[in-house]
């Protein structure tokens, strides 16, 4: 599938652009083939420097990841990487979880359906580590729960030795956490004293990282 593309057609080749790139962000392209349709997320826009470092870094961080979930439904599936610089994954039909609680309230079967998906993930030894931001999740048009964004994921292997096993602990209880969150916005009368006490008690942890996230953020806004 997609074997034709290439970085350097793909302008050529898309059907619809999702999101065109910024300094920090990947462009987002749809494209088609044998009426199957495809996401690309795609870094080779991005200015040299940027493209080059970070962008190669994220998408072999997130091809590997969805190499390794490749069996798993909620997670979409990979076609190709193209030039170490653009993923070109499964569309998922549906819509993101961001700002949706204004529209929509989910349902409770949702939340059990994507902890199911997060305990699924956490036995093949991935941590998603960014799933509290709400765009991550996507409600398939099948009102079933998908993650994307998988850049900034971990796998166990990887943190196997102590004291990076107390870190990887800490990022699937950070992912779990990520639910309580989304949880709260749309039935909060769902969220058990067990898990509202769980999310208050919250360590810095999670803070401390992404506000270095942040920092490096505005870092290469600025020197890219
Ligand atoms: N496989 C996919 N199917 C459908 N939409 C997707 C898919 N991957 C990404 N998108 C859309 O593109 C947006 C950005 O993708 P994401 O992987 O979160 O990148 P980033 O966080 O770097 O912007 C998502 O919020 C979603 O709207
Ligand atoms: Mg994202």
């Amino acid at each position: 599938m997609f074997e034709t593309l290439k970085p350097s057609n793909l302008l050529k080749k898309q059907c619809g652009i999702v999101r065109r790139p910024s300094s920090t962000r990947p462009a987002i392209w749809v494209v088609e083939e044998n009426g199957v349709r495809a996401v690309v997320k795609d870094y080779s826009a991005n200015r040299f420097f940027f493209r080059n470092t970070i962008g190669r870094f994220l998408v072999w961080r997130e091809g590997k990841a969805l190499r390794k979930l490749n069996d798993l439904k909620g997670v979409p599936g990979l076609y190709r990487v193209l030039g170490g610089l653009a993923l070109v994954m499964e569309e998922i039909p549906g819509r993101s979880l961001e700002n949706l609680e204004k529209e929509m309230r989910l349902p409770e079967s949702f939340f059990s359906a994507l902890k199911d998906l997060v305990d699924g993930f956490h036995k093949r030894g991935v941590a998603h580590c960014d799933l509290k931001r709400a765009p991550n999740t996507l409600l398939g048009d099948d009102g079933l729960p998908y993650v994307i964004d998988w850049g900034a994921s971990i796998s166990k292997g990887e943190f196997r030795i102590s004291p990076l096993d107390l870190i990887y602990r800490r990022f699937l209880l950070d992912d779990h956490m990520a639910i309580i969150k989304l949880k709260l916005r749309h039935t909060p009368e769902a969220v058990t004293s067990e898990e509202r006490e769980r999310y208050d008690h919250r360590s810095g942890g999670e803070k401390l990282i992404r506000a270095i996230r942040d920092r490096l953020r505005e870092f290469l806004q600025r020197i890219t």
